[in-house]
């Protein structure tokens, strides 16, 4: 379609642009305008009828802005499915199990976790760490430009899987105040994903300790919090401290850790 939008070049006003009746019907025709009222108006410029000249643009003009109206309704109604059925279509969440205790407390949160996340229809996939070779990373910084690390260990595959993920889980053990060495070592890791695009938006962390105190998982909170700070459209959601759990399996003994995992699986 080409836009024409002509006046008269004599800047006479009305009476000379609505001479040149080839200009005239050209905008009409690309203003929309069917034959019929193409015509008419054409033997209203000989007439002089301006009035109903002006009144038959008018109502073009209110016709054209109702077809706006209708199709932006459309577009709301398209608008609506598609967010219901992004609601109902389920996150994709990957849970980090991060001690080097196999089937441990913290392990237990995230199992309680993925409970909860399945029940309500997510898609949510466990990663543990003590089966898995991962590296300390060099600091060359060569995937900054590469997008990729330079150790070839487990860390690729999981690093992409987290990339990809909605919805990222850590669960980790106390050690010394802080999250485990494991943790920290996988986070150290993620550098590839520091410049690209990622889909994950919401964190969570699940920490266990056997400090009865809440405050013992606060230099985990941190250090998390930092990483995330990386990620500027991620955020920490939740965090949930299983404090008071020692020895393997005792986190039973704090059953309202477990169901806050469970509930935060559940409404993630
Ligand atoms: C090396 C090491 C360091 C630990 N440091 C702490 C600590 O600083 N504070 C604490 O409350 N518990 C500490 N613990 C206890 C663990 O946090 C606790 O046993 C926790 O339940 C382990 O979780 P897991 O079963 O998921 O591995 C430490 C345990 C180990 C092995």
């Amino acid at each position: 379609m080409s836009w024409i939008f002509r006046a008269d070049k004599n800047g006479d006003g009305m009476k000379c642009y609505l001479d040149n009746v080839d200009t005239v019907e050209r905008n009409l025709k690309d203003a929309g305008c069917d034959e019929t009222l193409v015509k008419e108006f054409i033997k209203l410029i000989k007439t002089g009828e301006r009035k109903r000249q002006l009144r038959m643009l008018e109502k073009h003009r209110s016709n054209l802005l109702e077809e706006i109206h209708k199709n932006e309704k459309k577009i709301e109604c398209l608008d609506y499915l598609v967010c219901q059925m992004e609601k109902k279509m389920g996150k994709k969440i990957v849970v980090l199990s991060t001690s080097p205790r196999m089937g441990g407390n913290s392990e237990m949160m995230a199992d309680a976790f993925i409970r909860g996340a399945a029940e309500a229809g997510h898609e949510a996939e466990k990663i543990h760490l003590y089966d898995k070779k991962i590296e300390f990373c060099k600091g060359c910084l060569a995937c900054q430009h590469t997008g990729a690390c330079v150790i070839r260990d487990d860390a690729a595959v999981i690093v992409e899987q987290m990339r990809q993920a909605d919805v990222l889980v850590f669960a980790t053990p106390i050690y010394f105040y802080e999250m485990s060495g494991q943790m920290k070592t996988l986070l150290d890791r993620t550098n590839p994903l520091f410049p690209g695009e990622y889909a994950f938006r919401d964190i969570y962390l699940l920490a266990a300790s056997a400090d009865e105190e809440a405050s013992s998982m606060d230099g985990a909170v941190k250090g998390l919090e930092g990483w995330i700070s990386c990620f500027e459209q991620a955020h920490l959601s939740g965090v949930i401290r299983g404090a008071g759990a020692d020895k393997k399996g005792e986190i039973e003994n704090v059953p309202e850790a477990l169901n806050a995992a469970y509930e935060f699986g559940r409404n993630v």
